[in-house]
């Protein structure tokens, strides 16, 4: 679109027709035929978090303790009430971000500046140590902060290896790292190993619930076979959990937390040089919406512990009736039996590539894994209606897909 700066404005229902048009031709979300990046819980919790956010649509969490004192009564309350759910023990503290790439960017911030403080050495270049299947956001804040980045194969269960994270680290290791659970298997982290190594090492450990915080909880005490991950274990420093996904708010917020006031304290910027005074921020953005304080504050409040249980229990009948479905696809098989509602499933036999296609053709957003081939959904409850068309159309795509040829997917996030 070569355009110029419009001269002349135009006319409201101009700009609403255009809208609704452009926006016609976007990926089916609402049915299902996007597996990622968008949300769902019930439509309730979806109007509870948009009313709330219209309402502080304006207000500008920036200024949070000077003009717009309830939104800092918000956020204080939704650090609170998650602290809590993590086993946040007394004198832990939180914040709310934009999302999880600005949870882990502050969290390895606060972890180089504190791991500076404790050497005596402004200037240490550390590095983090991941299992492989981090998420690429701590790639972005090592290149940030120039910190080096040792990627870790992981075990033959497709979860961290603790041994072989022992073994890449040395004497300038200042960061740990699991997930709960990872994005390209879906499966959560041995962390009460890695929470005993962090300890044994004295480095620091971060739980990257981006993905699994605002479901794990639930789905543990459903039952569901998931270690214990927060701060439970001593060994736990920092802890990122999205509230844009499976905390069913609007986009953007997140949440990072702390062990202590002490680390939390090494995330913050402060700046006393400037003609308008003392600047101080505790996320990396400056103006950051009210709506998204005020929204998660009533989405959490809403559902509290029953209703956040009520859904996890939906998602995970879905997710099991999910990989029955696949698995019923004669060659398919989950790279990994699924800890939450992340899926990644493949097949030797077939082009993955060609499967893809098959799928995109019949007006799916195909996800993908490259190591082993493979499709990738994220799910939440916006997939329920969807899965007898899904595991029809999967079926068809697979049985006229091209045999495999050794290709590598492309996919790209
Ligand atoms: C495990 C994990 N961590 C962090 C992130 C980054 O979250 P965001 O896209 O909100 O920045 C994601 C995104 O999918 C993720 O899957």
């Amino acid at each position: 679109m070569a355009e110029t700066f419009p001269h002349t404005g135009r006319s409201r229902a101009e700009i609403e027709a255009a809208l609704a048009s452009m926006h016609a031709g976007d990926a089916d979300w609402r049915g299902g035929r996007v597996p990622l990046y968008v949300f769902g819980a019930t439509a309730e919790v979806a109007e509870i978090g948009r009313d709330a956010f219209m309402a502080y649509f304006t207000e500008n969490a920036l200024g949070a303790k000077r003009a717009f004192t309830s939104l800092k009564r918000m956020e204080e309350a939704v650090v609170a009430m998650c602290l809590d759910l993590f086993h946040g023990p007394a004198g832990s503290v939180g914040n709310m971000t934009s999302g999880g790439t600005e949870s882990i960017v502050m969290a390895v911030k606060a972890c180089r500046d504190w791991s500076r403080a404790r050497r005596g050495d402004p200037a240490h270049r550390g590095n983090l140590v991941l299992p492989v299947t981090a998420h690429p956001a701590f790639d972005k804040a090592a290149r940030l902060m120039d910190l080096e980045v040792r990627r870790v194969p992981v075990a033959a269960d497709l979860r961290a290896d603790p041994a072989a994270m022992a073994a890449a680290m040395d004497e300038d290791t200042i960061l740990l790292v699991g997930s709960v659970p990872c994005f390209p298997y879906g499966v959560v982290d041995p962390l009460p190993a890695l929470s005993e190594l962090a300890l044994s090492r004295g480095v620091w450990l971060h739980v990257d619930a981006c993905v699994g915080g605002y479901f794990a909880p639930f789905a543990r005490a459903l039952g569901r076979p998931i270690p214990e991950f927060d701060f439970a274990l001593p060994g736990v420093a920092s802890l990122s959990a999205d509230l844009h996904k499976f905390g069913f708010c609007p986009k953007p917020a997140s949440t990072v937390f702390y062990r202590d006031a002490g680390r939390a304290a090494a995330q913050v910027f402060d700046l006393d040089v400037w003609p308008n005074g003392r600047f101080t921020t505790a996320t990396l953005v400056g103006t950051r919406p009210g709506g998204a304080v005020a929204a998660a504050w009533a989405v959490l409040t809403f559902l509290g512990r029953e209703g956040y249980m009520a859904i996890a229990e939906r998602m995970l009948a879905m997710r099991d009736a999910y990989v029955a479905g696949i698995e019923a696809i004669p060659g398919l098989r989950l790279h990994s039996p699924p800890d939450l509602s992340i899926l990644a499933f493949g097949t030797p036999e077939k082009d993955m590539n060609s499967v893809a296609n098959g799928m995109q053709a019949r007006g799916w957003v195909p996800g993908m894994t490259r190591e082993p081939p493979g499709l990738h959904l994220m799910m939440s409850l916006l997939h329920e209606p969807a899965r007898p068309a899904y595991l029809r159309d999967l079926a068809a795509a697979v049985a006229e897909a091209a045999p495999a040829r050794g290709a590598a997917v492309r996919a790209v996030y």
